[in-house]
């Protein structure tokens, strides 16, 4: 932890209380992918496919709690979109470990990077391609969703959780705001008042309290939502999936339709 702990104490100590996408840092250098040819290369994440037509993806650094970097998201949008072409594939669910769903974007990966290369690179642009896959996806959530964490649930279609889920934005405890959607996604999941309080103090939400408040589908019976999540997934291969896909762009729509009316 001494590690980030200094990553935090230097993100904190030289932020302007802008978007991590958008503010000053202070590197040279962008993170580099290593190719993924099939799924056999990845190395930070682990897919399977539980039952037919249903596509595992469990993101897999535990020792950081899943901290997203860019190789990682570099692999689930490789992983989304095989599942996504794949015809014998239908729904997809994304998990992390028991302690974290993913602890946030990468501290240790961002914390020495500088404005102009990460805005010109458009570095967390990559993160919203996930939002683009055409088959439902139901994230299970175990642990801390915290950060790019949340905005990663948010960003998919179902979110189920464990009790021991924990929600939140802490990113202006870095002094730094959500950099990957989560001042809007939560603030049309949650609502403008309780986003404020949670953008702003940086609480987190109990399983439960993000029940209530409509962040999250349902909570499951601890150590189930794994399963769960997969058998609901399995229920929405045996619909016409012509007519989910269509339902999943309907639904979605009303993000921007609401807006304009
Ligand atoms: N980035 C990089 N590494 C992280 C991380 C993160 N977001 N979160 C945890 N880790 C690493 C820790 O550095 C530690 O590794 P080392 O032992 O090598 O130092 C390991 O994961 C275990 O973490 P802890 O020892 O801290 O575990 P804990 O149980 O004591 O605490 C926690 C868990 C409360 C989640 C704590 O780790 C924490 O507060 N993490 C940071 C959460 C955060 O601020 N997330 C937002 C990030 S910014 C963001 O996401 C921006 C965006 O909008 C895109």
């Amino acid at each position: 932890m001494f590690a980030l702990r200094s990553g935090l104490r230097a993100v904190a100590s030289r932020s302007a209380a802008v978007p991590l996408s958008s503010r000053a840092m202070l590197s040279t250098s962008l993170p580099r992918f290593s190719p993924v040819a099939n799924g056999t290369d990845y190395t930070c994440i682990q897919v399977s496919t539980p039952k037919d037509g249903v596509r595992l993806v469990q993101l897999n650094r535990p020792k950081a709690l899943n901290a997203l970097n860019s190789q990682l998201f570099h692999e689930l949008n490789h992983a989304a979109d095989a599942a996504d072409e794949d015809p014998s594939i239908s729904a997809i669910v994304v998990t992390g470990s028991e302690k974290a769903f993913a602890a946030g974007a990468d501290i240790k990966e961002m914390k020495d990077k500088n404005f102009s290369e990460t805005y010109k690179a458009n570095f967390l642009g990559h993160w919203s391609k996930l939002t683009q896959v055409r088959k439902p996806i139901i994230s299970a959530v175990n642990g801390y969703a915290l950060g790019g964490g949340c905005e990663l649930a948010m960003m998919t279609d179902i979110v189920l959780a464990s009790p021991t889920a924990v929600f939140g934005q802490p990113e202006i405890n870095l002094g730094v705001i959500p950099g990957a959607g989560g001042t809007q996604r939560l603030t049309r999941a949650i609502g403008k008042s309780r986003t404020m309080e949670i953008v702003l103090t940086g609480r987190n939400l109990t399983a439960d309290e993000a029940e209530a408040a409509g962040l999250v589908s349902r909570v499951v019976r601890e150590g189930s939502v794994v399963d769960e999540a997969v058998n609901v997934a399995s229920k929405i291969t045996k619909k016409s999936q012509i007519s989910v896909q269509a339902a999943k762009e309907a639904v979605n729509a009303c993000t921007y339709v609401c807006d304009t009316n």
